[in-house]
């Protein structure tokens, strides 16, 4: 059963319908770094409240939760079977602090702001992304953060690449399914959700910064130019009013 509208991509509801342990991880890149970067990210800046938009199976969700007891979290997706997968085991691992919910960006209008709006791996699946990084932005708490990382023009030429041949190129990072592999990424391929450093501040009027600018992590800092860990910051009220 498919309720979502995905607009450049699979239908993630399938996919999380019927995913093995392998698919699970193929989806779950934020359990190879980026929870310990959003852990950290969120001891650095004292936040107190934080989203993970299209959490997937939660890996950076729970390792936030997890590492800061005190903090409110809330991991969205647009996908209702990973949301209950994830209630499951929060409710089964006693994370109190953790709250799954359902959202399909570029809508996002949470009714409540967090100090620290995270989004891994999830913006090139949505062609308006301009508007999702509107609606994401506006989820942020004054003086908080929005935290994300974004496929560039560098991501999109090696997918493309990959997309000349999927079978022949199996092995290239991306290439999980290739059957699937044109379908899942459409959006990137057509250049829709292809950002830059330009675009991020032509949409949200404040410039992206580095975030390993505010997280320590050599172990697990991010070489590969294709995919940015980025952060913008949002004015706190007294330096706008
Ligand atoms: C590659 S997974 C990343 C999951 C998680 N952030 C991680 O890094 O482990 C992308 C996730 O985005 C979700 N997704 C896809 N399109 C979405 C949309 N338009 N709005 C919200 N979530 C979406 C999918 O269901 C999937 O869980």
């Amino acid at each position: 059963m498919t309720d979502t509208d995905y607009d450049g991509t699979i239908d993630w509801d399938d996919y999380w319908d019927d995913a093995d342990d392998q698919e699970r991880g193929e989806a779950s890149p934020a359990a190879h770094h980026a929870g310990g970067v959003l852990a950290d990210f969120v001891a650095e800046t004292g936040a107190d409240s934080v989203a993970d938009v299209g959490c997937g199976a939660g890996a950076a969700t729970f390792a936030v939760a997890e590492a800061h007891p005190e903090v409110s979290v809330v991991g969205y997706d647009a996908a209702p079977p990973v949301l209950a997968e994830n209630r499951e085991r929060a409710r089964e691992a006693g994370v109190n602090n953790a709250r799954f919910e359902e959202a399909t960006l570029p809508a996002f209008d949470p009714d409540r702001q967090f100090d620290v709006v995270f989004s891994y791996f999830t913006l090139q699946y949505v062609r308006d992304v301009e508007r999702a990084l509107r609606n994401l932005y506006a989820a942020v708490e004054p003086g908080g953060a929005l935290l994300f990382n974004y496929l560039n023009e560098a991501g999109r030429e090696y997918c493309l690449e990959s997309a000349e041949d999927p079978e022949a190129n199996a092995d290239r990072a991306f290439v999980f399914d290739p059957e699937q592999y044109t379908d899942r990424f459409e959006a990137l391929l057509d250049g829709d959700s292809v950002l830059s450093e330009a675009r991020i501040e032509a949409t949200l009027g404040v410039e992206p910064r580095d975030a390993f600018e505010v997280v320590e992590r050599p172990d697990v800092q991010w070489a590969w130019h294709h995919a940015p860990l980025v952060y913008v910051p949002k004015p706190d009220e007294e330096a706008t009013a």
